[in-house]
């Protein structure tokens, strides 16, 4: 039996573990999800008793994923992101840290064919969402503006992405304009049916991403749609994070199709 977790707080309402379980279900495999709400205090002794344990993977959620890098050995994305959110114990070294948001938002937009190499994004927010997306945009050949409503922030983030460039919010109609991509990464859409996005910039050329999953149809969106635009919910970024995390645990292909179903019956 390979047991696999989350490590957070709180993480009672996660939808990790259906998702996950719904894989080893449709794999037949003998594997178990779990999850775990340590103090800080506690973290380190977490994830070494975990390796100790012999469990196969953790995913660390809020607030310890700063945290887990100072613990883990991070590949190179997650070092720069400077956020881990899964961790491998399969080496006989340490256990490795990835960051799988990252590619969890490109393989969201690339499941809906957006091309992410050479494209002009824009990702609104410059929080721990918004350094994991506009790092992984980045590397995947992007150029990417970072708007953010404190613009110090989106400049000091702009400064360690590669062909980044920071901006305040006043700017963000002309930067949703001339885009081809763009993904909010704030809270905003959660709690009020607002958007970060003026409506009338958005155009039938872009695809948007809203990292926002609950609700799933957010203003964002909603406005992206009636404008034409491709749009990608945020149900399908947290979907692809799991699967890049699956895939790294397991080295097989994750079954896309399962997982979706398990998480989209919940939302
Ligand atoms: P997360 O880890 O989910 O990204 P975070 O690190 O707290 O969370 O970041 C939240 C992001 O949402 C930030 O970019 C924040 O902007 P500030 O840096 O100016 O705080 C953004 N955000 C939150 N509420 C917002 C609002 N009402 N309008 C615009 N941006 C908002």
């Amino acid at each position: 039996m390979d047991v696999y977790g989350l490590l957070g707080n709180p993480v009672g309402h996660s939808l990790s573990p259906p998702m996950h379980e719904a894989a080893y279900d449709e794999l037949e495999l003998e594997a178990r999800y779990a999850t775990f709400e340590p103090d800080r205090e506690s973290l380190s002794d977490a994830i070494h008793g975990a390796d100790a344990l012999g469990i196969a993977g953790l995913n660390v959620t809020i607030p310890f994923k700063r945290d887990a890098l100072e613990i883990v050995a991070p590949e190179d994305l997650a070092a720069r992101i400077g956020a881990v959110n899964t961790i491998d114990f399969s080496g006989s070294g340490p256990p490795t840290g990835y960051n799988t948001d990252a590619v969890g938002a490109l393989r969201a937009l690339r499941d809906h064919d957006v091309a992410i190499e050479g494209a002009r994004a824009v990702v609104v927010g410059a929080g721990g969402a918004g350094r994991a997306i506009a790092f992984g945009l980045a590397d995947a050949g992007a150029t990417v503006a970072i708007a953010n409503r404190t613009e110090q922030k989106a400049h000091e983030l702009a400064a360690e992405v590669p062909r980044a460039t920071g901006y305040g919010l006043a700017e963000i109609d002309q930067l949703v304009a001339n885009a081809d991509v763009v993904v909010n990464a704030t809270s905003v859409g959660m709690e009020n049916d607002v958007s970060p996005v003026p409506a009338d910039s958005l155009h039938a050329e872009l695809a948007v991403l809203d990292a926002v999953y609950r609700p799933l149809k957010t203003r964002l969106l909603r406005d992206a749609a009636a404008a034409g635009a491709t749009t990608v919910d945020g149900a399908w970024m947290l979907l692809y994070q799991g699967v890049e995390a699956f895939e790294i645990w397991t080295d097989r292909d994750a079954p896309v199709g399962a997982m979706n179903d398990a998480l989209r019956t919940r939302l």
